[in-house]
């Protein structure tokens, strides 16, 4: 428990000096905090949420903010062949996004960002963008000092635009989406498709390792999904790349991303969702599997269902598609 509260109190005063005054923590936590506190019987209960480091706990709201104004789909069509483009701003449509159960350590975040893309071709509205990204004062804030905040990679042509959900370890250290073994799997997947990774684009709902509490030093084991707040977030930033790309389609990897994209009132489960055309900012979506869960259950049988996925990808994308391809993962 003393460990527990060392990196929870650690934790906090990182936020604080980055800038943050609240975070969210469900009724629940509060309760637990609260009977630690009562334990080691302090002078006075004071009744409020203020811990040791001076930042104020709140129950987690999870409703977005108020702002639900959509883009025009015309106002995101402004370059069909990736010629010079004028600004545009590419505002939070967050009206749909989901209450997911309570993520246990999101920051309370400030409203989605609008994001105002510089005129220029596409590589250079690129290039200020992912400037802009990277060195966003709320986007440094989540994460550590010695970790990096994740941009999307690849062609700035790609008919084909990949959407994960948040970076793992592997990929807060590197900077680059996809990096780990999940993301080794999703090249894989490319290649099979006959492309190589570098012809495809690959972003994320996030931008930034969901964090969990860890101890001063130590790394954080495992990953949490992403709050609602947190995706509501990055989410204009994603969409500012995919004005950029203006890819044919996107995939959605995994249930986050589809939440993301789709809205999680939509879909209970993967399921629901995955193998079939959906919509988001005017393109298709095709929802399937996250490289991580065929990772974990690696059965010809799943491998076949998200290769139809992708074969359905390289249908409409007007790839060509050899007998061979379309018999991958058949079991005989
Ligand atoms: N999983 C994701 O969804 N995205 C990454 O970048 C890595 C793993």
């Amino acid at each position: 428990m003393r460990a527990v509260l060392i990196a929870l109190t650690e934790e906090l005063c990182r936020l604080k000096s980055a800038g943050v005054r609240t975070v969210a923590v469900s009724e629940t936590s509060i309760e637990d905090l609260r009977a630690v506190v009562r334990r080691r019987a302090r002078p006075k209960e004071t009744g409020d949420r203020r811990l040791e480091s001076g930042v104020i706990v709140q129950p987690t709201v999870l409703s977005a903010p108020a702002d639900s104004f959509r883009t025009p789909h015309s106002a995101l069509h402004n370059s069909g062949d990736g010629g010079d483009a004028a600004p545009v701003p590419i505002r939070p449509p967050i009206s749909h996004l989901p209450s997911p159960a309570v993520a246990p350590f999101a920051a309370t975040l400030p409203p989605p960002p609008v994001v105002e893309l510089p005129a220029g071709d596409k590589a250079a509205r690129w290039a200020v963008l992912r400037e802009r990204v990277l060195n966003h004062p709320v986007c440094r804030a989540q994460v550590r000092r010695d970790k990096k905040v994740v941009f999307g990679v690849g062609s700035l042509d790609s008919q084909i635009m990949f959407v994960g959900e948040a970076p793992g370890a592997d990929e807060e250290v590197q900077g680059e989406p996809f990096v780990g073994p999940a993301g080794q799997l999703l090249t894989k997947m490319i290649q099979g498709m006959g492309l190589m990774r570098e012809q495809v684009y690959i972003g994320n709902i996030m931008n930034w390792r969901p964090q969990t509490p860890t101890a001063a030093g130590a790394q954080q084991v495992g990953n949490r999904p992403p709050s609602a707040v947190e995706m509501a977030f990055c989410l204009p930033f994603l969409r500012a790349q995919i004005e950029i790309v203006q890819p044919a389609l996107l995939v959605a990897l995994g249930k986050t991303a589809t939440d993301g994209l789709l809205g999680a009132a939509r879909f209970k489960t993967l399921g629901e969702a995955r193998g079939q055309w959906h919509e988001f900012a005017g393109r298709p979506v095709m929802v399937t599997y996250h490289p991580s869960y065929i990772l974990r259950e690696p059965t010809p049988r799943k491998k076949r269902l998200i290769w139809e996925d992708l074969l359905r990808v390289m249908e409409r994308a007007g790839l060509a598609i050899s007998d061979k391809q379309r018999g991958y993962f058949l079991e005989r």
